[in-house]
């Protein structure tokens, strides 16, 4: 039984998200969505706001379960979990520069294999604080989110 997890803050999950999350199903036997807690950061969505707006968005997956990833160490997250590998959907060069040190981080920790999954064509400008800004003038972000996000954000 294959085993990985998509971790994030998912402040709110967007169609992006759900892109490699789906295709992770495909790769994977079972997909962990965990969602992350950042003290220092600052969220739109509390904790169980999120995580309710991922199991509502992803309940079509039968293969992943949404967990708190709270606020510890993700490679200990994975080994609890029994997870092999991560996945992390690759938006641009930015996004690499980004992920490629936490990959080998976590090879290192845990022995946990990162996956990255470039992000399709339509998401690839899509970002959770994007849709924020673009919400918060009104603008129209409902091709870009499920319908449960769209409802307490559009
Ligand atoms: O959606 P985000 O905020 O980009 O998600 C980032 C996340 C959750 C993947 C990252 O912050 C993370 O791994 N947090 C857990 C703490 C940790 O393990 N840090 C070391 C990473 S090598």
């Amino acid at each position: 039984m294959s085993r990985a997890v998509c971790p994030g803050s998912f402040d709110p999950i967007h169609n992006g998200h759900i892109d490699v999350i789906s295709r992770a199903t495909r790769l994977f036997d079972e997909v962990i969505v965990a969602v992350s807690t950042n003290h220092a950061k600052t969220y739109r969505f509390d904790d169980e706001e999120r995580m309710t707006l991922c199991r509502e968005s992803l309940s079509q997956l039968p293969a992943v379960t949404v967990l708190p990833l709270g606020s510890g160490l993700l490679a200990e997250f994975c080994r609890e979990q029994g997870a092999t590998a991560l996945v992390k959907g690759l938006r641009s060069g930015l996004d690499f520069d980004y992920e490629l040190p936490m990959a080998t981080m976590n090879r290192q920790l845990a022995d946990i294999e990162t996956v990255f999954l470039p992000t399709t064509a339509e998401f690839s400008h899509v970002s959770s604080t994007l849709l924020k800004e673009v919400a918060s003038f009104g603008g129209d972000v409902e091709p870009f989110v499920p319908p449960a996000v769209f409802r307490r954000l559009g």
